[in-house]
């Protein structure tokens, strides 16, 4: 599909006000989107496993105004407050997506929206937020067109969401989501995520994802600075054929089971991923010293029981621990004995590879 066919000819039916929610989640990328051009196009495809209970809530309220007026008409609350700070980024997604969803300026709205994880915990709730709020919307797009199918539903979905956050495309669906162009071996686009189709070995059925939360501060960059530091950057041709590469490997992990093959690929991204920052201009290094010590004490525990357990990172410094479902039991005595105490105040999150987002009501 292309960008125009996600213009929506004159809808058919009227709807004067009503209410949706949606609970979306969030995403681990193992192959990262580091780097875009303009529109949000990703310099590289990605692939993520979609989480389970790291998610955001989102309810939107919507009314035809009375009368008609030429601005966005929104009002927002997160968990129970106004957040008047979330508004310049609404706004911004809200005129980016105005061409794709025509009837914007007709209505007034108001979002309500909480996260079950914890707040300021350094997760990254832009995926799982743009995605709720994008899932939001296209249910009232449906209403308007009552005749949509639902392939275009979730196509148009992961397309809005991108809009607002480049990975929140890949919450839509679960559990392994493509987005960008690949060989086209994949069928992805760099419009809107796929669900990875391919078989997938049982090695990888209900993988674990705990997040060791190392630094609950607030970014030291935001990721759309950190996008933007691979304009130019000396390594960044070298890297985004590296991504193309390291998700053709994945595909034949995920075929195979190769659950050290698997290790090798997640680890290496995760490191280039913080490379790439360490080798811009300017230069960033976001790991912080309990970040190096909990990856350390996974190399130990690997040479030493021979399971399966690795790490992933985001553009921060916590740690994502990814692990089969049959290791749990060790890997979490191992979590709570040995990497509990890197984590502010002891905090860690369980969770685990997701089906995608739900409709609440
Ligand atoms: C390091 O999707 O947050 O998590 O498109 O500017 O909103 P914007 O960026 P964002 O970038 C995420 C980067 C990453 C890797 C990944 O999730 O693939």
């Amino acid at each position: 599909m292309t960008e125009k066919d996600f213009i929506p000819n004159p809808y058919s039916a009227t709807v004067e006000q009503g209410e949706v929610t949606w609970q979306s989640p969030s995403n681990i990328a193992l192959v990262k989107y580091w780097g875009k051009l303009e529109h949000q196009i990703p310099a590289n495809p990605s692939i993520s496993f979609t989480l389970d209970s790291c998610r955001t809530t989102t309810t939107l309220k919507f009314r035809k105004k009375e009368q008609i007026s030429d601005d966005f008409d929104f009002e927002l609350e997160f968990e129970g407050e106004k957040k008047d700070s979330f508004r310049p980024k609404i706004q911004k997604f809200l005129e980016r997506v105005e061409q794709y969803l025509p009837f914007l300026k007709d209505y007034e709205f108001s979002i309500e929206t909480s996260n079950s994880f914890p707040h300021s915990s350094g997760i990254a709730s832009s995926a799982s937020g743009m995605s709720a709020l994008a899932l939001c919307l296209m249910s009232l797009e449906k209403q308007l067109n009552p005749e949509m199918s639902e392939e275009y539903f979730t196509r148009k979905s992961s397309f809005l969401a991108r809009l607002g956050s480049g990975s929140a495309c890949r919450s839509i669906e679960g559990e392994l989501v493509v987005w960008g162009l690949q060989n086209n071996i994949y069928q992805s686009s760099d419009l809107y995520g796929v669900r990875f189709r391919d078989e997938v070995h049982e090695n990888f059925r209900n993988y674990r994802d705990t997040i060791l939360l190392v630094d609950k501060g607030e970014k030291q960059v935001s990721s759309t600075v950190g996008h933007e530091l691979m304009n130019g950057h000396a390594y960044a041709e070298r890297r985004f054929r590296q991504a193309h590469d390291n998700l053709d490997r994945l595909k034949e992990i995920f075929r195979s089971g190769d659950l050290s093959e698997f290790i090798k690929v997640v680890e290496s991204e995760a490191l280039t991923l913080h490379a790439m920052m360490m080798t811009s201009e300017p230069y960033f290094l976001l790991m912080k010293p309990n970040t190096l010590a909990i990856i350390n004490k996974i190399f130990e525990f690997r040479e030493e029981t021979g399971l399966h357990l690795c790490f992933t990172l985001d553009a921060g410094a916590n740690v994502h621990l990814l692990y089969p479902e049959k290791e749990e039991e060790l890997t979490l005595e191992f979590i709570e004995v040995e990497l509990k105490q890197y984590c502010q105040n002891g905090q860690y999150i369980n969770d685990r590879v997701g089906s995608g987002a739900r409709k609440l009501a």
